[in-house]
C-alpha cells in the first residue's frame, strides 16, 4: 500500500521537523527510546555503521516486539502515540514524532524492516524518493506479509506490489531476495531494523559523524584539547552510558556493549535530599555527590528514567568566583515536569523554575557541609604534619611551632585558626570540638543571618552563607 501520512503535509516538513534536534545524539536517542519503550521492550539494541552498495548506512537493530503493518503506518505518521505504562515502566515516547524527527536528522532516507508475532513488514520514509517522484505530500510505501516463519517463495507473498516496486527502486535493496535476506538477518522471533542512508555530512568530504574510532561513534569537536567539553557531547558511547538513570536495555555500539555508568553509583560523599513540588505532593529525591571528574559537574535531570538535561550548572555553580558546588553532581528524576518535544529540555514553567531554585538551595546546603568536612580533613592532615615536625624552630606560631600554610577550598588559611589553640601534639583531641563549634556557628548564622558576629567568620564567607538552610535532618547518607 502507498499511504499518505497526513493531509497536505509537504515533504519539506521532514527536514523542518528534524531541525528540532540540534545535534545528532539527541536524534539517535529517539530511536533508542523507541526500542526501550513499553510495548516494544527490547532487551538489546545494536547501533552500527555498515556499508550497503558503497553507501554508509547507520543501522539500529533491536530484539523488541516488532511492528505490524498498522503499527508501521502509525510509526511513519505524525502525532500518533498510544504508548501506555506497563509494569511500572513509563513510556518516554508521547508525542508521536521522535522517529520522524530523529531519523530525518541523521540522514535523508530510512527503511524499517520488522518482524512481529504475526507479520513481517517493511516501510520507507525517504526524502530522496519523495523528491524524485515530485511528491506534494508525504507518502510512505509499506509492504507486509502475514506468513512469518514460512519459507519465502517469491513476490506473490507481499501485499502491496506498487509499494514493493518503490522500495526496490529507491532503497539500497534492489531485489526481493536482498530485502528478505535483510529481514532474516533480524535474529530471534521478533525485532526491528532501521537503516538510515544518505547520512548527513559536515562538508562535501566529511560525514557529520565519525565512524573511524574503534567501538564508538563520534561527533567531532573542533577543540579536543579542551578538557571541559564533556565526553557525552562527542562520544555516543559516553552519551549512551548515562542516557538512562536505571538502565534496562543493553545498548551495543559498533559491536561492543556500552558499559552503563549509573551516575549515582560513581559519586563520593553521596547524600539524598528531598523536594516536594507543590503540584505533586510527593517527595522527589535529589542525590548529591562529588564526581570523579572535577570538570563535569552540575545537575543531571531525568524524566521517566531518560536523561533530558546533563551537567546543568545551578545556583552557586553559576558564579565563576565561587568555588562552591564545583565538582558536585545532582541527580533528579522529574516525572512531574513536561519535556519539550525534542526531549532535550523541560517546558519553562513555574514548577520547573521552582525545581531549579530548590535544587540550588539544597546544593548550597550540601556544598556547605562538604566544606566543613574538607576543613576537618585539612585540619587533621595539618595536625599530623605538625606532630611529625614538632618541635620546630621559632617562628610564626604563638608557641614557637612552625605553621605550614594550607588553604581550605575557599582559599582561607586553616593553620592560623587551628594552631593558635595550642602546640601541635595536643591538637588532635581538640579538633572535633572545633568542627562542632564551626557547625554551630553556621547554624546560628543561618537562623539569624543579620545578627552574625563577623569576628567568628572568615572575611570571604559572610556573603556566601547568608540565608542558607543547613537542614541537618533531611540530609541522609545513602
Ligand atoms: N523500534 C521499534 N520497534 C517497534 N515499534 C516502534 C519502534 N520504533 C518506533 N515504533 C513505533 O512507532 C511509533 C512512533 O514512534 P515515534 O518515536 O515517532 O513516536 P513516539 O515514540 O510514540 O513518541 P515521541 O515522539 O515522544 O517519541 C511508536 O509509538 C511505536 O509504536
Ligand atoms: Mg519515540
Amino acid at each position: 500500500m502507498f499511504v499518505r501520512v497526513g493531509f497536505d503535509i509537504s515533504p519539506n516538513y521532514l527536514h523542518t521537523n528534524s531541525t528540532s534536534h540540534t545535534g545528532p545524539f539527541s536524534a539517535i536517542a529517539e530511536l533508542i527510546d523507541n526500542a526501550y519503550d513499553p510495548g516494544v521492550d527490547a532487551e538489546q539494541i545494536w547501533i552500527t555503521m555498515t556499508q550497503i552498495r558503497e553507501m554508509e548506512c547507520l543501522t539500529f537493530r533491536d530484539n523488541g516486539n516488532g511492528l505490524s503493518s498498522d503499527k508501521m503506518l502509525e510509526m511513519l505518521s505524525f502525532g500518533y502515540s498510544d504508548k501506555k505504562a506497563e509494569k511500572g515502566k513509563h513510556p518516554i515516547g508521547i508525542y508521536g514524532n521522535g522517529f520522524k524527527s530523529g531519523s530525518m536528522r541523521l540522514g535523508q532516507d530510512a527503511i524499517i524492516l520488522s518482524k512481529s508475532e504475526n507479520e513481517e513488514c517493511v516501510g520507507m520514509l525517504s526524502q530522496t524518493y519523495l523528491e524524485k517522484i515530485l511528491a506534494k505530500q508525504i507518502t510512505v510505501p509499506i509492504i507486509s506479509t502475514k506468513k512469518p516463519g514460512e519459507k519465502h517463495s517469491g513476490s506473490e507473498m507481499w501485499e502491496n506490489r506498487a509499494s514493493l516496486s518503490a522500495i526496490l527502486e529507491h532503497s539500497p535493496f534492489k531485489t526481493e531476495e536482498e530485502l528478505l535476506t535483510e529481514l532474516e538477518a533480524i535474529e530471534g522471533p521478533t525485532g526491528t531494523k532501521i537503516i538510515i542512508w544518505n547520512l548527513r555530512r559536515a562538508s562535501e568530504r566529511n560525514m557529520e559523524l565519525d565512524f573511524t574510532k574503534e567501538n564508538d561513534i563520534r561527533f567531532p569537536c573542533d577543540d579536543t584539547s579542551d578538557t571541559s567539553v564533556p565526553d557525552y557531547n562527542s562520544s555516543l558511547r559516553a552519551y549512551c552510558s548515562i542516557l538512562y538513570l536505571k538502565p534496562k536495555m543493553q545498548i551495543n555500539i559498533q559491536g561492543k556493549k556500552v558499559e552503563t555508568d549509573p551516575i549515582t553509583k560513581g559519586l563520593t560523599n553521596p547524600h539524598k535530599k528531598y523536594y516536594t513540588p507543590k503540584t505533586v505532593k510527593e517527595k522527589i529525591p535529589i542525590i548529591f555527590g562529588d564526581n570523579r571528574s572535577k570538570t563535569k559537574y552540575g545537575l543531571m535531570m531525568y524524566h521517566k528514567n531518560r536523561l533530558i538535561k546533563a551537567y546543568l550548572r545551578v545556583g552557586c555553580q553559576l558564579k565563576a568566583k565561587n568555588r562552591r558546588g564545583v565538582g558536585v553532581i545532582g541527580v533528579i528524576e522529574c516525572i512531574y515536569l513536561k519535556t519539550t518535544h525534542n526531549k532535550q529540555d523541560f517546558e519553562d514553567t513555574i514548577t520547573y523554575r521552582n525545581t531549579i531554585q530548590n535544587v540550588a538551595s539544597k546544593l548550597r546546603d550540601y556544598s556547605g557541609k562538604r566544606r566543613i568536612n574538607s576543613r576537618a580533613e585539612a585540619v587533621i592532615e595539618i595536625s599530623e604534619t605538625s606532630i611529625s615536625n614538632t618541635p620546630q624552630t621559632s617562628g610564626e606560631g604563638p608557641s614557637g611551632t612552625k605553621r605550614p600554610r594550607r588553604n581550605c577550598d575557599d582559599g582561607e588559611s586553616v593553620t592560623d585558626r587551628v594552631l593558635s589553640n595550642s602546640a601541635a601534639p595536643t591538637l588532635l583531641p581538640q579538633l572535633i570540638p572545633y568542627i562542632d563549634v564551626e557547625k554551630k556557628e553556621l547554624q546560628e548564622a543561618n537562623s539569624k543571618p543579620n545578627e552574625r558576629k563577623t569576628a567568628t567568620e572568615g572575611p570571604n564567607r559572610e556573603p556566601e552563607l547568608k540565608g542558607e538552610a543547613v537542614g541537618e535532618g533531611e540530609c541522609q547518607p545513602f
